[in-house]
Formats: C-alpha cells, structure tokens, sequence
C-alpha cells in the first residue's frame, strides 16, 4: 500500500533551552554548553534543510536574558563573533539565508557588525531561511510593530492584522507550523507570541546540545500526527493557515 507523504512544516520555530544544565552535568561551566548549543544549531540547519523545512527560527538570546550575570552575557555575546567567524562561510556556502531578529540597539558594535554581515553574505541565497532571534521578546515585537504603524502615520482604521504582521520582526516568514522547546521546560518564555497562534506545541526533555537529528525527527514524527483544525470543525490542510 503506498503510504501518504507525511507533511512537513515550511515553519519550525525552537527555543534552544538547556545549554546550563547540560554543562552542570559535566561539571563545566555554562559557557562550554552554550559553545556546544552553537555546534547543535549548525548541525539543526543542515538536518531541517535536508528535510525541505523553509524556515528555521531559534531563540537565541531573550530580552529577559540580560537578568543574567554579566559574566554569562559577555561570553554569549562573545560567542556570537566567534560563532559567526567559525560558521559564516560554511553556511553561506551551503545556500542558507541569515535574518537577525530582536532589538539590535542594545548588543555592542562588534555584535551588531558581525549580525550586519551574516545577514549581507547571505542575503541573496535562495535556500532555507535562518531567523536568529537575539535580544529577541515576543512583546518587544508587538511594541516595535504598533510603534512603525503610528510612524507611517497608518489611521486607526487601517490597523488589522495584516498590517501589523507585516510589521512584526519576522514579517517575512509564514507563521511558525511548529514549535519547538527543548530543555524541559514547557512554557513560551516570551519567544513568538502573535505567531503562534496556530503552532503545533512541541516539548522535549532533551537538553539542547543534544539535540540531533533523531531529536528533530521524533518531532517531526509528532507533528505529522496532529490534526490541525485552525478553528473549523474538520482537519485542514497543515499549510492552509488560520
Ligand atoms: C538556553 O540555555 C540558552 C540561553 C538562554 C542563552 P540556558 O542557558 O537557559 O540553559 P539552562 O536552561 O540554564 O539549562
Ligand atoms: C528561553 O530560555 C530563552 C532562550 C532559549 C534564548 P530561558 O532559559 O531564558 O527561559 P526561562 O527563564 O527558563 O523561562
Ligand atoms: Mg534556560
């Protein structure tokens, strides 16, 4: 019997969580498992472009991280230099498309040169499209939306749904058909809020630097099983949208 092709979503959106712990079980410090949640990610990219997914977009750093101790955020935002300097060329090569999303104002120049770079070598590349969201929350997003609304002087009457997503950082995306959280934990942490409406929910206790293929495929595997009903009474079709 020829089995139905099992549906892929265009759009998987993660949340990286659990760097810290996997390092904690090592007795390393936490750095060493952000460095490996860098390795992890690289690996992710190729895994979801060999399965045709569209979009990748990874929460890398939240508006809420800057909590931290400072010790923590400058070898993060060190490991963003030494992350795009080890890996630029690889995946430029290999056709991905870098967007940064998340408030740029706060990262230091090195930061922001380095994000400005990734995003103009690969900007005419044609293969999946890499959202990295850092100094990235899902209410700064609403806020910086509504805020170009009032810029463009759009009326009151003209702000519908359409004119904010088209807005929202990841305006150029489709909205996520999938949502993962390693780590754990099973809450948003103020990641995409306005675009997950409709995503299909994903937790796995798998911390993320071990998150490998076969983590990915199980997920897969578990959204292939979902009906998605976008509010009708029957299934629809996974792509057709709210
Ligand atoms: C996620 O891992 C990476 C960032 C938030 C930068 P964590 O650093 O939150 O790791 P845990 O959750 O403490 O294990
Ligand atoms: C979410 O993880 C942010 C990223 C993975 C970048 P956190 O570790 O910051 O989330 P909480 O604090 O457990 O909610
Ligand atoms: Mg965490």
């Amino acid at each position: 019997m020829q089995r139905e092709p099992q549906p892929i979503p265009r759009h998987v959106a993660i949340v990286m969580d659990g760097n810290g712990r996997w390092a904690k079980q090592r007795y390393m410090p936490r750095f060493f498992g952000h460095k490996q949640g860098v390795d992890a990610l690289v690996r992710c990219v190729q895994a979801c472009s060999d399965r045709g997914i569209e979009y990748l977009t990874v929460f890398a750093f939240s508006s809420e991280n800057w909590k931290r101790p400072e010790e923590e955020i400058n070898g993060l935002l060190g490991l963003v230099l030494v992350a795009v300097s080890k890996y630029l060329t690889k995946l430029a090569d290999k056709g991905v498309r870098i967007r940064i999303v998340g408030d740029r104002s706060a990262v230091t120049d090195k930061v922001r040169s380095a994000w400005d770079e990734a995003e103009r070598r690969t900007a005419h590349n044609t293969g999946i499209v890499l959202s990295v969201a850092f100094n990235y929350g899902g209410r700064w997003d609403v806020v910086q939306a509504c805020r170009q609304l009032i810029e463009a002087g759009v009326g009151a009457a003209e702000v519908d749904e359409r004119a904010l997503s088209s807005r929202m950082a990841l305006a150029h995306a489709p909205d996520p058909d999938l949502f993962i959280r390693t780590g754990g934990e099973v809450r948003i942490s103020n990641f995409l809020l306005w675009q997950v409406a409709y995503s299909e929910l994903y937790f796995t206790d798998c911390l993320w630097p071990d998150f490998d293929e076969a983590q990915l495929d199980a997920a897969l595997a578990a959204y292939a099983g979902r009906e998605r009903r976008f509010g009708d009474v029957k299934a629809r079709s996974a792509h057709a949208g709210p």
